[in-house]
């Protein structure tokens, strides 16, 4: 298994993390019923963030606070659901890259994960 490298890899990893998902019993439902997205566009935006974060590579511009406040007056996203994205993108990092930046990525999604809660202001 190689690191995680660049853009691609980014997408590809999105294409992994919500293939499992948007099966998943607890919270797939929000991203199927909820917010009833439309992956060819979701999945990119994605792949943009993730090489902004890990790479600094600029553009991504979009709040991303401000997204997940908007989903929460639709469903209210819980302690639960945040521990369960993040078990969820633990695993597909963890099934398909191993290496510096894969560890950065995961401990980015839990601090990033902490701000949203944090910012909802209904943290646990
Ligand atoms: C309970 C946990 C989470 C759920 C259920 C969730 C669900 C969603 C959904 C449904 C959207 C699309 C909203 C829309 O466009 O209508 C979204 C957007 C997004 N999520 Fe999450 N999310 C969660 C946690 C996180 C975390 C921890 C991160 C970052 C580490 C994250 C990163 C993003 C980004 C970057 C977007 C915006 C993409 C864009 O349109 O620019 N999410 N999320």
């Amino acid at each position: 298994m190689t690191d995680i490298k660049n853009r691609d890899d980014l997408l590809f990893l999105m294409q992994e993390f919500y293939s499992t998902m948007l099966k998943d019993e607890e919270i797939g439902y929000i991203f199927t019923d909820v917010a009833k997205l439309d992956l060819k566009h979701h999945l990119p935006l994605l792949a943009d963030f993730w090489n902004n974060a890990l790479f600094h590579t600029g553009g991504y511009k979009n709040n991303v606070v401000q997204i997940h406040k908007n989903l929460d007056v639709l469903e209210k996203l819980t302690p639960e659901h945040f521990k369960r994205w993040q078990f969820l993108l633990i695993a597909s990092v963890d099934a398909n890259f191993t290496g510096e930046i894969s560890e950065k990525m995961k401990l980015r999604a839990s601090q990033i994960g902490m701000t949203i809660q944090a910012k909802l202001g209904h943290y646990s």
